[in-house]
């Protein structure tokens, strides 16, 4: 049983987090209000132009055409258009949220294709480092990767199948699958170098450079139920990245994936450490 949106308002509150939950709908989606400041427009162009100038180099070639299929670099990207734009190239949309929902909510619109992203933007004093994912985290990070018709067929089995792996008692398990894929997952094809493709990658000025190509990178071919196991970093650079050889491996991996099973194998027990899997 999901939280209720006037309970979660109140523990946001609470937590001092800066989206105004208050006028959440019943799905946590909340309007845009497209009526940013000059200043916060500023912030969106020197936060694009300069991660871009990576991007361009480390990024997987599906997500910088997800980037100029959608246009966000000029200014603060409209939801609604974005989502036109979107919807034809794989089905997905945009609705804004006021930050992070609770888990079944964002489990229900990744199931229905739906891609909840924040409704407003860090400050200029928050290029390099914000607490809580904002505007810049999930708009560039998140969604040109789902112009990618299998990764974004992933991202909606994932949604479904969430929610069952934590009924089971997987809930980190599951949690860590999102982590080191759609947080911080790498690529590399045969015959191409590693490129990135993870959110919290594209978004990081610091750690893009570093996860794909500083020698102290823990690379780790990727195996589902390896990812599953291995414990994760929250606020520092992560210990492991796992490659995908291709979105295909993910896609196909986590479909036939028995989750009971591998949840009930491992949920007891001590995770991997990332530094040594
Ligand atoms: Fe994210």
């Amino acid at each position: 049983m999901t939280i209720s949106v006037a309970d979660y308002a109140r523990d946001c509150a609470a937590q001092g987090l800066r989206g105004n939950y208050s006028v959440c709908r019943a799905d946590f989606t909340v309007a845009q209000d497209y009526d940013y400041s000059d200043a916060e427009q500023k912030v969106w162009r020197t936060l694009c132009d300069r991660q871009t100038k990576l991007t361009r180099k480390l990024a997987h070639r599906s997500y910088l055409e997800g980037i100029e299929a959608l246009g966000l670099l000029e200014r603060i990207p409209d939801f609604d258009e974005i989502s036109d734009r979107l919807r034809p190239l794989t089905g997905w949309e945009i609705v804004a949220v006021p930050g992070l929902i609770p888990a079944e909510p964002f489990f229900e619109h990744l199931a229905s294709r739906r891609f909840p992203v924040t409704n407003w933007l860090r400050t200029e004093k928050e290029l390099d480092y914000i607490v809580e994912p904002d505007m810049f985290h999930d708009f560039f990070g998140h969604v040109p990767i789902l112009t990618q018709p299998v990764f974004a067929d992933f991202m909606q089995a994932y949604g479904e199948r969430a929610g069952d792996a934590i009924a089971l008692g997987g809930d980190e398990m599951i949690t860590r699958l999102y982590w080191y894929t759609a947080e911080y997952g790498l690529i590399q094809e045969p015959g191409h170098e590693v490129k990135a493709f993870g959110a919290g990658l594209m978004s990081s000025f610091t750690e893009l450079q570093f996860a794909v190509e500083s020698r102290d990178a823990h690379h780790v071919a990727f195996d589902l139920e390896t990812v599953m196991r291995t414990a994760y970093e929250i606020d520092k650079f992560q210990r492991a990245y796992f490659v995908l050889p291709s979105f295909d491996a993910l896609r196909d991996a986590f479909r036939t994936a028995d989750l009971a099973a591998i949840v009930g194998r491992w949920k007891d027990r001590p995770t991997l450490d990332p530094a040594t899997v």
